[in-house]
């Protein structure tokens, strides 16, 4: 049975759509959560929904090698990021080749990139005069935002959008599709 691990920084509203999403599922489950951010609403979330979380300085990230050992440990196959913003290590590549998803709140490879993230994304689709924004779900690779789309989601933005107002149809986009999106990304391997 594939086991799940999510990483993400912040509120994790991702992070729990997608646990419910494999909750009681007969062959996918998500076993860890784990954030850089000790204040993150996310492990709160991962409280609620009794599932295990972790939280880890970027001394612990980049150069202990501890992280790629927890997941091996925990026997997890796949990783999900949800709203998580470091750049993963080389270790952590090197032990799930093509097993990272991300997702990204526009449409890549529009508005990626280091420091684009949550509502600088949104800010920046409404300064440019966007008409259309939306999701990418991406594998990860060892850049920010460029790994191969794998799926991607579109809304329309009008004149009376806001970042605020762009970044709740986003999020209703990534809740829509991100589970099942996972799902199929792995349960449609060879
Ligand atoms: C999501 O909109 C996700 O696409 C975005 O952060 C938000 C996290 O929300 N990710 C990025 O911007 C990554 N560059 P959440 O914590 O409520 O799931």
């Amino acid at each position: 049975m594939p086991r799940l691990a999510i990483f993400a920084s912040g509120n994790g509203s991702n992070a729990q759509r997608i646990a419910e999403h494999f909750s009681g599922h007969p062959g996918i489950s998500v076993d860890l959560i784990l954030s850089n951010n000790p204040a993150a609403y996310v492990l709160r979330r991962a409280e609620q929904l009794g599932i295990r979380s972790e939280v880890f300085s970027r001394d612990t990230f980049y150069h202990t090698g501890s992280i790629p050992a927890l997941l091996q440990e925990g026997k997890i196959d796949f990783l999900v990021l949800a709203g998580f913003l470091w750049l993963i290590p080389a270790d952590i590549l090197a032990a799930y080749p093509g097993r990272i998803l991300n997702i990204h709140p526009a449409l890549l490879p529009k508005y990626g990139g280091k420091g684009m993230y949550g509502m600088r994304v949104h800010e920046a689709v409404i300064a440019a005069g966007d008409r259309e924004s939306g999701i990418s779900i991406h594998v990860v690779d060892d850049r920010y935002d460029e790994g191969k789309v794998i799926f991607q989601a579109r809304c329309t933005v009008t004149d009376q959008d806001n970042p605020e107002s762009l970044a709740e149809k986003v999020h209703q986009l990534e809740y829509r599709y991100f589970p099942e999106v996972i799902e199929k990304f792995i349960t449609g391997r060879p």
